[in-house]
């Protein structure tokens, strides 16, 4: 029931905010917005990239941080039964959800194309048209003097990437009046980062996948500590996938349509959403810290009610495959 209720509420808040994204089905009567088709805002191209590309990034959240508490356990020698399931379902799931979560990633790329150009020249520190495009790997913008610094730039991928051709012509900022500008280093810098996590998640969770096929994984103690290492990359990723999205959309609250300077609201005054948002990250901040150490308690508790330890005599009811292979010998009937 968590996971469905969490699920919907993924689903209206992506609904909400891709709307806000690309506003579509709707009119603005004496100032304020009236959904007038709620096909087009349920069924928005924008959301049905997004809502998965969401989905996904939890879904991976929950597989690395089940990977990386079997690759912790089994560096502590504990819970060694437990510890190679969770590995072995933790890194499987990964290696089959990231290639998808990136096909989705070059899909959302796609529909910021289509529907917000400056974002994605902002997200690709793009200053000028170019034809072919290059595509800028690394680099320094500097949004005063419209160039970037210290450039490491591939031609013909920025084509490639933006429109699947060897020579079309992507635009630049600076077809764009200055006012409607995104700030640019945000979402460069977010945007690779994201991309960087998720190719290191791909890499983690294939070769870990490999060679725990090839049961070689467990006497890699430098893989398993780079799995245990890895389970903040889902974080980052959502964090800095967020970033992008949202910086990379100002000055626009509603795209196109609304600024954010002009989207308070005449009731409220700048001091008091000053306060509001710091209530809301100290919350949140207490919330998470609470969270994460609750949660780093129960897991050095460890699995409760295994059977890896029975009483003298006891027969472990539990099948086969998860009992150790020492509790087996001693036990010949357990798998029974
Ligand atoms: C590796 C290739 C990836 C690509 C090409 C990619 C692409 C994108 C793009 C273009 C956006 C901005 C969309 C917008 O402005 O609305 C975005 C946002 C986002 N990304 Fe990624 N992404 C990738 C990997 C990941 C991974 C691995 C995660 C998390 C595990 C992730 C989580 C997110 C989240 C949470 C957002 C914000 C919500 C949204 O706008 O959809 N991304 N991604």
């Amino acid at each position: 029931m968590v996971a469905l209720g969490t699920t919907l509420s993924a689903f209206w808040i992506m609904a909400n905010n891709s709307w806000m994204q690309a506003p579509m089905g709707y009119v603005v009567e004496n100032g304020a917005f009236v959904p007038t088709d709620w096909s087009k805002i349920v069924f928005s191209p924008v959301l049905w990239v997004r809502f998965p590309h969401m989905l996904l990034a939890s879904f991976l959240t929950g597989a690395f941080c089940v990977a990386a508490t079997g690759a912790w356990y089994l560096l502590r020698s504990k819970f060694a039964a437990e510890a190679r399931i969770m590995l072995r379902m933790g890194l499987f799931l990964g290696a089959v959800l990231v290639p998808i979560q990136i096909f989705f990633g070059h899909l959302n790329g796609d529909y910021v194309h289509d529907y917000q150009p400056a974002k994605f020249a902002a997200i690709e520190a793009r200053w000028h048209d170019e034809q072919p495009a290059g595509e800028v790997l690394i680099a320094i913008p500097d949004q005063k003097t419209a160039t970037n610094y210290f450039e490491i730039k591939i031609p013909v991928l920025g084509s490639l990437i933006g429109s699947m051709s060897f020579d079309s012509k992507e635009v630049g900022l600076t077809d764009f009046p200055r006012a409607d500008w995104p700030p640019v280093l945000i979402p460069f810098l977010t945007f690779r980062i994201m991309v960087g996590c998720g190719l290191v998640m791909l890499f983690l969770a294939c070769v870990g996948s490999y060679l725990n096929i090839k049961e070689r994984l467990e006497r890699n103690r430098l893989l398993l500590w780079a799995i245990f290492l890895s389970w903040p990359l889902p974080f980052i990723a959502i964090l800095t996938g967020w970033f992008t999205a949202e910086v990379g959309r100002q000055p626009w609250t509603v795209y196109g349509v609304l600024r954010t300077a002009d989207s308070i609201t005449p009731f409220l005054t700048a001091g008091a959403a000053m306060v509001s948002l710091i209530v809301f990250c100290v919350v949140y901040t207490l919330i998470f810290v609470f969270g994460a150490l609750y949660i780093h308690r129960l897991l050095r508790i460890g699995p409760v009610g295994r059977l890896a330890e029975p009483a003298a005599g006891a027969v472990p009811n539990r099948p086969m495959s998860v009992v150790d292979e020492p509790l087996a010998r001693s036990h010949p009937g357990a798998g029974e």
